[in-house]
């Protein structure tokens, strides 16, 4: 859906986008990119109490480990709660998130041929003690999952020593790596589902995001 006139602009006049550049040059040279800022501070703040009146209404379920058809809690391995979101009934919240979602899946696929047709998206809260250990998102048995992508929600002030990093782990001229990412408001890391083991380390204070896949056929 085209949300306003620079969108319905850019998709016509096929201008160029200079951050969607940069997260596809991040893309292709390091398979992750960081985008501080991709939702600014009124955004993040109208996803948050969204979440949070969700989440106080008890609409979110323990994560599972696993597709439908092989799903198993595991407390050890993960321990978030989340809650997945319908695009036909976004309200305000999610339609600004999936305004800029589209827009950009519209440029990947017009500029890199993605061929994205798919996409499916969670809120995550993960409780005061709970980590998600080392993993590749594809595990869950869904091998059409292209690229993850997690927007943090949580509070201005979120400080280091809450923890919580999403721990990337690379390869950087064969030298293993791991990147640490603060789970900073605003902020949107997408990778490659495929390619990139990663993890969330133990929060000390409740961690909010969406997450979520752009999916081919
Ligand atoms: C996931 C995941 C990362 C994060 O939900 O699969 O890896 O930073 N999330 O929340
Ligand atoms: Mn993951």
């Amino acid at each position: 859906m085209i949300a306003n006139a620079s969108e319905l602009f850019e998709q016509l006049e096929f201008t160029e986008n200079p951050l969607y550049e940069r997260i596809i040059s991040d893309l292709l040279e390091k398979k992750y990119s960081v985008v501080d800022d991709f939702f600014n501070a009124d955004e993040v703040d109208l996803l948050r109490s969204t979440l949070l009146e969700k989440y106080e209404e008890d609409n979110f379920k323990k994560a599972a480990i696993g597709n439908r058809t092989n799903e198993v809690i595991a407390k050890s391995v993960r321990g978030d709660f989340i809650l997945w979101i319908n695009e036909a009934e976004a309200g305000p919240a999610e339609n600004v998130y999936f305004n800029k979602i589209n827009s950009l899946v519209a440029y990947l696929n017009r500029t890199c041929f993605m061929g994205i047709l798919h996409k499916e998206f969670h809120y995550a809260v993960y409780p005061e003690g709970t980590f998600y250990k080392k993993h590749l998102d594809t595990f869950q048995n869904d091998g059409r999952r292209k690229l993850s992508m997690v927007c943090y929600l949580n509070n201005e002030d979120w400080k280091p020593e809450n923890g919580g990093e999403l721990a990337i782990y690379t390869q950087e001229n064969g030298e293993e790596k791991t990147i640490n990412l603060y789970p900073f408001p605003g902020r949107v890391v997408i990778f490659e589902s495929q390619e990139l083991e990663h993890e969330v380390k133990p929060v000390k204070v409740p961690r909010l995001s969406i997450t979520g896949w752009l999916k081919t056929r």
